[in-house]
């Protein structure tokens, strides 16, 4: 039996990013407590596509672009023509530079590429923007509706540079960049922002600060980071499941305007 403070089979739960890692273990959460998922991304995954086959009609996926304001517009008409207006935002899309970009992406603050900073922050503080603008319009509409923007422990707190000292030993030059850190900090106040414009129209609107997943780092980068991290690990990929949970049901009902970190102890020391 469901307990009804985390029910959320009646929820429309949209989530952006679903092709990627945790994109995709937050539908399929959702997906086993019987909501109806909409993943949005660019393009459909391998792990996209298996939610779509063990979903059946409670699951559709729809390309679109979190930077593109029409193609969010064309998503949500089609979302409300077929279930109705989206009661849940998992606003989960984002991009870093990868470890393997190239040296000026992750070499010094002085060198940063002003394109890769408009890049980043197009992505990750402008599209959360514009689905919140898009997607939570409707809700506000509705007078229902719970957003959930995720951050990062390097949005809360600077990168530790100290954790890449084992790549400048070995000769390259890596500085973990700022753009991602800058844009992660810029979610945490529009999602206050949000709370407040949205508090009488029952649209809560939450963060969720989340650490580093799990996800076959080399070892020299899992010994620095599991060494700094007072649990001593990476995340598993579905430990930040129960959060997302507790954001999207009536279990968080009276919260919001609040960045829920879950990251290890990663922001307490
Ligand atoms: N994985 C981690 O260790 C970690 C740590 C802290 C925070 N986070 C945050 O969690 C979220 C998910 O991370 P992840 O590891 O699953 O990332 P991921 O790279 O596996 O997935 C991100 C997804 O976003 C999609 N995307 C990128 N640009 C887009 C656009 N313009 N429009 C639509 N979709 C777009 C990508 O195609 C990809 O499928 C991100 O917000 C990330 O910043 C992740």
């Amino acid at each position: 039996m469901t307990d009804p403070l985390f029910d959320v089979s009646k929820e429309i739960v949209l989530i952006t990013g679903v092709s990627g890692q945790l994109g995709a273990e937050y539908a399929g959460a959702m997906l086993a407590r019987r909501a109806t998922v909409v993943g949005l991304d660019l393009a459909q995954s391998a792990r996209s596509q298996s939610l779509a086959d063990a979903g059946g009609v409670a699951y559709r996926f729809i390309a679109a672009d979190v930077t593109d304001a029409a193609s969010l517009r064309s998503a949500l008409a089609q979302v409300q023509s077929v279930f109705g207006p989206p009661t849940v935002l998992i606003n989960n899309a984002a991009i870093d530079s990868p470890p393997s970009a190239p040296p000026e992406e992750n070499g010094p603050f002085e060198d940063y590429p002003e394109s890769s900073w408009d890049k980043v922050m197009n992505v990750n503080l402008k599209g959360v923007y514009l689905c919140c603008q898009i997607f939570g319009a409707a809700m506000a509409k509705a007078n229902k509706g719970s957003i959930i923007n995720v951050s990062s422990i390097y949005g809360l707190v600077s990168p530790d540079q100290s954790l890449y000292e084992y790549r400048r030993k070995r000769g390259e030059i890596f500085y973990k960049p700022v753009a991602y850190s800058a844009s992660k900090s810029g979610i945490l106040n529009l999602t206050r922002y949000l709370a407040v414009y949205w508090a009488k129209k029952n649209v809560r609107v939450n963060s969720l600060t989340i650490a580093g997943v799990f996800n076959q780092q080399e070892p020299a980068f899992l010994d620095s980071y599991c060494h700094r991290i007072p649990v001593g690990r990476m995340a598993a990929a579905d430990e930040y499941n129960g959060s997302v949970l507790f954001l999207a049901s009536e279990a968080s009902r009276y919260m919001t305007g609040h960045n829920l970190v879950v990251d290890g102890g990663w922001t307490v020391i």
